[in-house]
């Protein structure tokens, strides 16, 4: 049985890491006769600049036929002045609410041998190993009304809607508790109910899910105490459920607990387990076409799609213990970069995967 995968490279260090990752899939493919065929699609600025729209009707159908999708990064500077229907990060935002992909998993772990590379002391950070599941197709990043209106005062004003049904806190909430169920049994739903009546509702369906869920502890955290306990005691957390927004800022802190951005991969699935898998990071615009980008987030990220859509848990496996391999060897792209590492450029460091496979 053939299987398909799309790659979206996207802009900016986009095109530089997904070669990087295609070069790890194309040999494991062949290692273990997997029998995947690949496709390129365009997104994003890329996209734009090709074709006039950031998400253009063949993307979209290539997607929808996909069994996984691995992306780059989208956006920078030459888009930024667009109207925001026009902007590379709704090409993104198009794939994720066009396939459904709510469920996004985006894991922080840290490699013991890039202690040193976190921003945290050693004996707090050692050992770290959360996940982050973030719903991924609603709250404010979809929620309507929304836009820029005229006031009578003849001023104008910005407006944009947090909301969540019941029904889409009630699926994002089963990922999680499903995730907790098979790692450390420990959920925190981290929302702000002491505000926002949206949450409050969040607050009240995960506390309903947790009678299906008898072997889960859970327990409920406001954000701003969350983003703080964070980087106070990282390891007290084992899974993290969170809305769209909430979700996006402590994923990018958690991040950096593990050394660098370039180091966190995502799963963003769909209820059939179709899925997008992309860095956590962006297009990363100051260091684009230096050749210096850490392509790990997105070869781990593939990685990711192996073990979740393609259900190739060995080769997975086999992708995750090269980057480890590579990690003991001591190479370091700038970002990871720590005393006694031998700095590499984006295609040693994928050259050295390939190698270590
Ligand atoms: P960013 O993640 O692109 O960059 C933040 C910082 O991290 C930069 O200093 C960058 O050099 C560094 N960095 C990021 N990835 C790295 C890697 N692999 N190796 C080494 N260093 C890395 O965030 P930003 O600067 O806020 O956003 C830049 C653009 O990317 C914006 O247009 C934004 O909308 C877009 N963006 C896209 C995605 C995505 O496609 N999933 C995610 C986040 C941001
Ligand atoms: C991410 C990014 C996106 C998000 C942007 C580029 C739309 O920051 O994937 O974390 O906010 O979801
Ligand atoms: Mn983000």
């Amino acid at each position: 049985m053939s299987r398909n995968v799309l790659l979206l490279p996207g802009d900016g260090i986009g095109p530089e890491i997904v070669a990087e990752a295609e070069k790890i899939l194309h040999a494991i493919n062949e290692k273990f006769d997997l029998k995947l065929t690949f496709d390129t699609g365009l997104v994003g600025g890329a996209a734009l600049d090709e074709a006039d729209n950031p998400l253009p009707d063949d993307t979209l159908d290539m997607a929808r036929k996909a069994d996984a999708i691995l992306l780059g990064a989208v956006g920078g500077p030459k888009w930024d002045a667009l109207p925001m229907a026009k902007r590379p990060e709704k090409g993104l935002l198009g794939l994720r609410s066009n396939l459904e992909l709510f469920a996004n998993l985006r894991p922080a772990i840290l490699y013991p041998q890039l202690a040193s590379a976190s921003s945290l002391k050693p004996e707090v950070v050692s050992g770290l190993d959360i996940m982050i599941v973030r719903e991924l197709t609603g709250g404010i990043y979809f929620g309507q009304p929304r836009g820029v209106r005229q006031l009578e005062s003849g001023e104008r004003q910005g407006y944009n809607t947090y909301a969540y049904t019941e029904s889409e806190i009630r699926r994002i909430g089963r990922v999680a508790f499903e995730a907790a169920q098979q790692r450390g049994k420990k959920l925190c739903s981290v929302d702000k109910a002491n505000v926002l009546e949206v949450t409050v509702l969040w607050r009240e369906i995960m506390n309903e899910l947790k009678s299906e869920y008898p072997d889960v502890e859970l327990s409920h955290m406001y954000v701003d105490n969350a983003a703080m306990q964070l980087v106070r005691a990282p390891k007290q957390f084992d899974v993290i459920v969170t809305g769209n927004m909430f979700g996006d800022i402590l994923s990018d802190e958690a991040a950096m607990l593990t050394g660098s951005i370039g180091m966190l991969p995502s799963a963003s699935l769909n209820s059939e387990k179709q899925g997008m898998y992309e860095p956590c990071h962006g297009s990363a615009p100051d260091i684009a076409g230096k050749g210096i980008a850490n392509p790990l987030a997105t070869i781990i990220s593939a990685a990711m799609m192996l073990r979740y859509s393609l259900d190739e848990e060995k080769a997975a496996a086999a992708i995750e213990a090269a980057v480890n391999k590579v990690l003991d060897q001591g190479l370091r792209t700038a970002d990871i970069m720590s005393e006694g590492g031998t700095r590499v450029s984006t295609r040693e460091m994928g050259d050295a995967v390939l190698a270590a496979l």
